[in-house]
């Protein structure tokens, strides 16, 4: 069966010092995808910028002008300042899956209150391990988790990165996984791990880019047996990362 998801993540919505959100451009992704009509939209963490009742109440009400279907999980920004309790109370639980035909999208926190690094720990691992098991093979399988599951290039130090990774990635290639959506650095890269793609997004609202790397988004489809990823320039254009057979 064919499908058409849509990637975005770090958003940041608040008030950043240096206005780091930019609302032209979040709003223009929104419209962006809304004329492409996904099947979802899944967001990698990183909503907003500190995590307060302020930024989160904004953040919903753009998440919320996607008409397809949005599937959410927090960042590290999300969890400063006990900002974990309103992700809660305005966007729900942050562990969860998703079954859409023959595709199973599972979503995972990996944020540490008031730290940037971040960790999914033991007992998510295995709540993990566990949903992925009762999926049949022939279905695609997504994980969606905000820090990085591979070092990306330009990103600099290796915080960046889950800090039990290995323990992680073990567990996915073991369950067979086909994509993994990661955010966190605004720096858009796919690696393919093992049989596993794992596609890091930039950011299509947050002034913080590396040089040269514009704010965008990852339009990705499954079709027959291949898998596109194409990154999207907000208002620019769109450009093939990977085209590669379903492994
Ligand atoms: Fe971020
Ligand atoms: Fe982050």
């Amino acid at each position: 069966m064919d499908h058409l998801f849509v990637h975005v993540s770090d958003i940041h919505v608040g008030r950043g010092e240096r206005g780091e959100f930019m609302p032209e451009k979040l709003e223009l992704c929104i419209d962006e995808v809304n004329e492409l009509a996904p099947e979802a939209v899944i967001l990698t963490g990183d909503l907003t910028m500190f995590g307060l009742k302020e930024d989160y109440e904004s953040a919903k009400k753009y998440v919320d002008q996607f008409k397809s279907k949005t599937l959410v999980i927090p960042g590290n920004h999300d969890a400063r300042y006990t900002g974990y309790i309103y992700y809660e109370e305005i966007f729900g639980v942050g562990n969860w899956t998703h079954r859409m035909d023959d595709v199973f999208i599972v979503g995972v926190d990996s944020s540490v209150p008031d730290l940037d690094e971040g960790r999914v720990g033991r007992g998510r691992t295995d709540w993990v391990d566990k949903n992925l098991q009762r999926v049949p093979d022939d279905f695609y399988k997504i994980v969606a988790v905000h820090h990085h599951l591979v070092s990306v290039p330009g990103t600099g130090r290796e915080r960046n990165v889950l800090t039990d990774a290995g323990d992680f990635l073990q567990m996915l290639v073991r369950n067979k996984v086909n994509l993994v959506l990661c955010g966190h650095k605004h720096t858009p890269h796919v690696w393919r791990v093992e049989d596993i793609y794992v596609a890091t997004a930039g950011t299509p609202s947050c002034r913080k880019v590396r040089a040269k790397i514009p704010q965008c988004y990852y339009i990705i489809e499954f079709k027959d047996t291949y898998t596109t990823i194409n990154l999207k320039e907000v208002g620019g254009k769109e450009e093939r990362v990977r085209k590669c057979k379903t492994l």
